[in-house]
């Protein structure tokens, strides 16, 4: 008997590894994707198809929290040129920007293509008839396609959580046409944004030649796909009641006691990657300092780097440079007891996160581009006592709903630099008008309402796409 709701994402939400006594156990797993999911999955009592990390072969399926898991092993060349290689080093920074240079090689193609196809068949194998099947993220874009001819009784959705590129960018991509008909299996396509919806339609009609019209394409057989945005969010209760519990609380005062009770602290909290801007953020703190504008006895800045895709070659260097530029700041700038950056390369459970959101005055988000950038949400969800301050990227997603935050371009250093002067000087007044503003977005578009509005239209797609292209067409 098959599941009627199964998740297909590149990762598991629980990672194989070893502990320091080297025996295997399971870890929760980084990024925002896996803690958008989770609650969709425990809602619809799902089945999660991924790779649990590394390359621990032969994984049986099981159950972690209620969870139901099916891990698929990668060989190492699976990890070098799909996860590592294809995903990493050429869709990654192409769709955010070519932030960084993209890398076309042949052979990550063929790998990225075996992968896919892996993926769709498992899929096909647990799916119950008529099930519907959500496919995430930029690692699986072929998926929808591949699933569709497997089973063509599936309702299959596809959602991907970082940017789409506009066409001028995406046009490098040797392998273009076949990534936009892998997307065109799906009966909905979402997107963070409508930029990036738009962005996929166009390319359709010029890259496919299919005919589109508003968020609607219209394929030969007669089906149609819907490419439109759903903004991803939070477990927006569940990070406030984390950050009134009375542990949570406590950790905050210790954390501000531990740095020396300083006026005011900023805080960054970023996987370890080069779209984040971290080093932007880091520079313009500094010059602050150095300026005079900003004192090591008043103010420090906690900077979080989650270890990520550590093999990838760009990923390597970003961490030299940043870690460079923290030892300078902090051997010019730092006083004894008193450095200007508390820099830490680590990942934390979410507890710990909640206490450095509830202790931090200034939180600093500044990514060159961004999906949605999930860590600005759950600062907004912490700050109970409706104050702190945000200083949010105005190319993250998240920038177009929350309009209350210093919004500052990463490229401008002095605009920056003077965004966090401001946001570290605003008065209580302000702060609390704008976080209460900005509190009042995140309740009420909360990671529940994105999973059931996209739940909600796949399902209307998937009954009524085909009597809507009629409609269409017949209409003009
Ligand atoms: C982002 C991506 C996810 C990815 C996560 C962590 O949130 O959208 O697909 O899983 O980063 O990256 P990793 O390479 O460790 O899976």
């Amino acid at each position: 008997m098959g599941h009627d709701l199964v998740i297909v994402a590149n990762r598991l939400p629980v990672d194989r590894v070893n502990d320091e006594r080297g025996r295997s156990t399971w870890r929760r797993s980084p990024g925002g994707l896996v803690s958008a999911i989770e609650p969709v999955m425990r809602a619809h009592d799902g089945v999660w198809i991924g790779w649990p990390g590394g390359t621990s072969q032969r994984l049986k399926p099981l159950t972690i929290d209620g969870l139901h898991l099916v891990p698929l092993s990668m060989s190492e060349e699976e990890i070098e040129e799909h996860y590592e290689g294809f995903s990493n080093g050429t869709l990654w920074p192409l769709y955010h920007d070519v932030v960084a240079k993209p890398e076309f090689h042949r052979e990550w193609w063929d790998t990225y293509v075996k992968v896919n196809r892996r993926f769709a068949e498992r899929a096909a194998e647990l799916a119950a008839e008529g099930a519907t099947v959500w496919v995430h993220d930029y690692q699986l874009q072929l998926v929808p396609q591949m699933l569709r001819d497997l089973r063509p009784d599936l309702r299959i959705g596809f959602y991907l959580h970082i940017p789409f590129p506009p066409a001028e960018l995406f046009q490098q991509l040797p392998w273009r046409r076949q990534i936009l008909e892998g997307l065109l299996g799906a009966d909905l396509v979402g997107f963070q944004l409508p930029g990036a919806a738009q962005n996929f339609i166009r390319l359709v009609r010029q890259r496919v030649g299919h005919k589109t019209h508003r968020d609607l394409v219209y394929l030969p057989d007669g089906r149609t796909v819907r490419a439109a945005a759903y903004p991803i969010s939070i477990d927006a209760a569940g990070f406030e009641d984390l950050a009134r519990d009375a542990a949570v609380e406590e950790r905050a005062r210790g954390i501000r006691e531990a740095l020396g009770d300083p006026r005011k602290i900023f805080l960054g909290i970023d996987r370890l990657d080069y779209t984040k801007g971290i080093h932007a953020r880091l520079r313009a703190f500094g010059e602050l300092i150095r300026d005079g504008e900003l004192s090591v006895e008043d103010a420090v800045f906690v900077q979080v780097a989650v270890p990520s895709r550590e093999r990838v070659e760009h990923y390597r260097n970003l961490r030299d440079d940043i870690e460079l530029l923290v030892g300078r700041i902090n051997g010019d700038l730092g006083r004894i007891g008193r450095p200007a950056i508390s820099y830490l390369h680590t990942s934390y459970p979410r507890e710990e996160m909640a206490a450095l959101y509830r202790a931090a005055d200034v939180m600093v988000v500044t990514p060159y581009r961004d999906g949605m950038n999930l860590v600005a949400k759950e600062y907004v969800a912490c700050r109970v006592d409706d104050d702190g301050a945000l200083v949010l990227s105005e190319f993250a997603g998240a920038a177009e709903e929350l309009r209350q935050a210093w919004l500052v371009n990463p490229y401008d250093m002095n605009g920056m630099k003077a965004a966090l002067l401001e946001a570290y000087e605003a008065e209580p007044k302000e702060l609390s008008r704008r976080m209460k503003a900005m509190r009042k977005q995140i309740a009420q578009h909360d990671v529940k309402a994105w999973a059931d509005s996209f739940m909600t239209e796949l399902e209307d797609e998937a009954h009524h796409g085909h009597t809507k292209t009629v409609r269409a067409v017949d209409a003009g």
